[in-house]
Order: structure tokens, then C-alpha cells, then sequence
């Protein structure tokens, strides 16, 4: 494929560090909303094959889900079409507009908000209500470390005790050569720890981990 040729010739000019560093000076908006505009290169339509073993297999049944980061919709439209009530939300506006083209053809029933989910006022003002299930699939991991404690404060605002939380991360063994996205699993654990039980924590993938969590009932 040419542009999977194109990305390891940037890969091999810059190297995963270079490529990182300019990725981070783009703000926030356009880093998000270029891809979506040409080319997202994580985006994969097939829904992560532990989740639908969780949701097939009859372990997550269907309810208030939330997709964190959720690019363009591909796994909350999975969900919505499962009989979960989604809703999915991003900061990139074309991701968003994607997801809810791709909802529409599919002809499922499934709602996306335009949101930072670092904005705590923003995701109160515009989400009401808690999710029984959230989701991320590698969002996250490109939430800077300085920022992860906003990230927990509107997860915490949206789940209730019992609520599950599922995070798929690069994993200290996965080949990216985004380093720099690789995140420690005792960074999770003492980030989550307090408010979330991490019920399980699994090499899924050569690349991802995932984490299931449950909120705690008493803080
Ligand atoms: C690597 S992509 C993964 C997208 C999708 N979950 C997937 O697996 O295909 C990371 C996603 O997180 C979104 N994102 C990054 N920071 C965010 C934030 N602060 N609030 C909401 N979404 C964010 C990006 O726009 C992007 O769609």
C-alpha cells in the first residue's frame, strides 16, 4: 500500500523520537484533524477481537457505553449495533463527522459529541448521566502524563460503582516506534488504582495491553 510505504520512509528519514516531537508542537486540533482528513493509520474497522469476545461471549451485556477518543466510531458503532446504548466522542471534529457518516450508513442508532475529554467543564455541561461501560482504545496513551489526572477527573465524573473500564495501550513489549506512546503498566496502576479495580491486565495484541477496570464502590 503506498501510504504504508510512505510512513516507514517518514519512520526511517526521522525516526519514531523526531516524528514524535513534531507531532506534539501541532496543536492539538489540527494534530487530530489532519489525519482524519488524509489518512489515520490506526484506524482498523474490525472491532478488537477482545471485545467482541467480551460482548459475544455474553461478559458485557448491553448498556450505557461510552468510546473514549473514539476516532471514527468503528468500535462504539460495534457496540451500538449490539444493542448498547453508544455514545462516542473525540476532540478531532472530522473524526466525528466521520463517525456519525459511517453510523448513518450502517443505519445504526448511535451518538457522537465533538469533546476534549481534558475539559472536565465541557464534558459535564454537555454528558449527563454515568456509563456502566467505557471504553478506550488507544486514546490514552497520547494523553501527555501531565494531563492524565484531568483525563481520570472526567472518567471519574462519568461511572458509577460498577461501572467497567476498558483501556487498550501500547505495552512496554509492542514494536511501535512511538516510544514515547508506550505506557508503563505501574504508571496505571498508580494513576487508576485509587478509584478503579484493575480486575485483569493482558498482553492482547503484539502491540496493545488491555486493562479491564472496575469502579470501586467507595473512595
Ligand atoms: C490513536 S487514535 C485512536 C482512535 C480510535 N480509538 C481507534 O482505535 O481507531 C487516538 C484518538 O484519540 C483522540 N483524542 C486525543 N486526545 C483526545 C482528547 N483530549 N479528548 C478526546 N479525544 C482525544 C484523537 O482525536 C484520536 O481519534
Amino acid at each position: 500500500m503506498k501510504t504504508e510505504g510512505l510512513k516507514r520512509r517518514i519512520l526511517e528519514m526521522f525516526g519514531g523520537e523526531v516524528a514524535h516531537k513534531l507531532w506534539v508542537l501541532m496543536n492539538k486540533l489540527t494534530r487530530w484533524n489532519l489525519p482524519y482528513a488524509i489518512y489515520a493509520s490506526w484506524n482498523i474497522e474490525e472491532p478488537p477481537k477482545e471485545l467482541i469476545e467480551l460482548v459475544e461471549g455474553g461478559c458485557v451485556e448491553p448498556c450505557r457505553a461510552l468510546e473514549v477518543g473514539c476516532g471514527m466510531g468503528n468500535y462504539i458503532i460495534y457496540l451500538a449495533s449490539k444493542g448498547f446504548d453508544g455514545v462516542g466522542i473525540d476532540v478531532s471534529h472530522v473524526a466525528i463527522r466521520r463517525a456519525k457518516a459511517k453510523a448513518a450508513k450502517r443505519n445504526v442508532n448511535c451518538r457522537f459529541y465533538v469533546l476534549d475529554f481534558l475539559d472536565l467543564k465541557a464534558i459535564s455541561s454537555v454528558m449527563k448521566g454515568f456509563f456502566d461501560l467505557v471504553m478506550d482504545h488507544c486514546c490514552f496513551h497520547t494523553i501527555s502524563k501531565q494531563d492524565r489526572r484531568l483525563y481520570l477527573s472526567s472518567l471519574k465524573s462519568l461511572t458509577h460503582p460498577g461501572s467497567l473500564y476498558l483501556l487498550w495501550e501500547f505495552h512496554p513489549g509492542s514494536s511501535t516506534p512511538f516510544r514515547q506512546l508506550i505506557v508503563d503498566p505501574q504508571d496505571v496502576e498508580a494513576l487508576f488504582s485509587h478509584d478503579f479495580k484493575i480486575l485483569e491486565q493482558r498482553i492482547a495484541t503484539r502491540e496493545y495491553m488491555l486493562y479491564i477496570m472496575e469502579r470501586k464502590n467507595s473512595v
